[in-house]
């Protein structure tokens, strides 16, 4: 196998202009850039968000755009890779923190790219997806999948803010990515499917022949379930305390291309977990510590939010009990056939 290939300096100067003229170019110069060997050369960068550094700042945009001029009133969190603007935090992950005020509603549309929600703060907030109505409780996770309708109002009396995850990334890529605006949706008078049809883990509605459960049957997994079953998984499980959310009609991520992963690290423990295919974002519900990820080191506390690229080596310590939620892109690369994990 050649370890060394040809450059473009290597060809005569005639024979590249006439290439150039012709719209080809030559692979070999480029080739290692698209196929390194090993592994691959990511362009994101450890990217670290503090919630305490940002929420002025979320505050003040509220202050000084209306919802109605926004839409979405959103700061995104851009991949340090990328640079500042860049409207994703990882390869295939978008993130934004989206602030909605008492009163205001976030317009109905819906689009191609699927969202989910973490909440960060503040009560009163919920998203209306195909006409159920989901709280928004601090922690918990809100589905709105591409294709379902979907708005936001708030019938509290603080600041809601919600951490956005989308796969948009992708579809930005595949240029796939649209909206179509409409009406508010009328809401349906029930409580929304995780307190009703899918309360219980393990039970499921009984259907009758030939009628099929919804495409995404429960769109909101409140967090004080997912806190209890994380303590409870502590209290009998030795190694990493970890939940993945998962449709609870087929066991399958809650998404096509995301998944979501809920995370415990005890107090003073520490977790160095294998290196992983897929990019994530680590959302902190509440908890501090440090994680080390390729060799940066940086301090995390509740709220806060950092990303890691692809195979990254990280570390962590955590100086209290800590909850996070992680968000990545391993449902993708399992059905594109190639997620894989490695030892540290
Ligand atoms: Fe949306």
């Amino acid at each position: 196998m050649s370890q060394q290939l040809g450059t473009l300096e290597d060809l005569p100067e005639e024979y590249r202009a006439a290439m150039t003229e012709a719209g080809v170019a030559p692979l070999w110069p480029m080739m290692r850039n698209v196929l390194p060997h090993g592994a691959p050369n990511p362009v994101t960068k450890p990217g670290y968000w503090n919630y305490d550094a940002i929420r002025p700042l979320l505050i003040q945009a509220g202050e000084l755009t209306p919802v109605e001029k926004a839409e979405r009133r959103v700061l995104v969190l851009s991949d340090p890779g990328r640079g500042a603007g860049a409207m994703q935090a990882t390869a295939s992950i978008y993130l934004g923190l989206q602030l909605l005020l008492p009163g205001e509603t976030a317009p109905a549309h819906v689009h191609t790219p699927s969202a989910v929600r973490i909440v960060v703060e503040g009560k009163g907030g919920f998203t209306v997806v195909d006409g159920e109505k989901l709280p928004m409780e601090e922690g918990d996770l809100v589905l709105t999948p591409g294709g379902e309708w979907h708005d936001h109002g708030h019938e509290g009396s603080e600041p809601v803010v919600w951490l956005d995850a989308l796969d948009l990334p992708l579809f930005v890529y595949l240029e796939g990515s649209y909206a179509e605006e409409g009406p508010l949706q009328s809401q349906r008078n029930r409580p929304d499917a995780s307190q009703v049809e899918y309360l219980s883990s393990g039970l499921a509605p009984v259907r009758r022949p030939g009628e099929s459960a919804r495409k995404y049957p429960m769109m909101r997994y409140p967090w004080g379930r997912t806190e209890q079953a994380l303590r409870q998984m502590a209290a009998y499980t030795d190694g990493p305390i970890e939940l993945d959310y998962v449709n609870p009609e087929t066991g399958e991520a809650v998404l096509p291309t995301m998944g979501f992963t809920a995370m415990m690290i005890g107090a003073g423990d520490a977790l160095e977990p294998v290196l992983k295919s897929s990019s994530a974002a680590f959302h902190v519900i509440k908890g501090s510590g440090q994680v080390t990820i390729n060799g940066e080191t940086l301090t995390y506390g509740p709220k806060d939010t950092f990303t890691a690229p692809v195979f990254a080596n990280m570390s962590f310590s955590a100086a209290d009990e800590t909850f996070m939620v992680r968000v990545h892109d391993r449902p993708l690369q399992e059905k594109l056939g190639y997620y894989e994990e490695r030892a540290r």
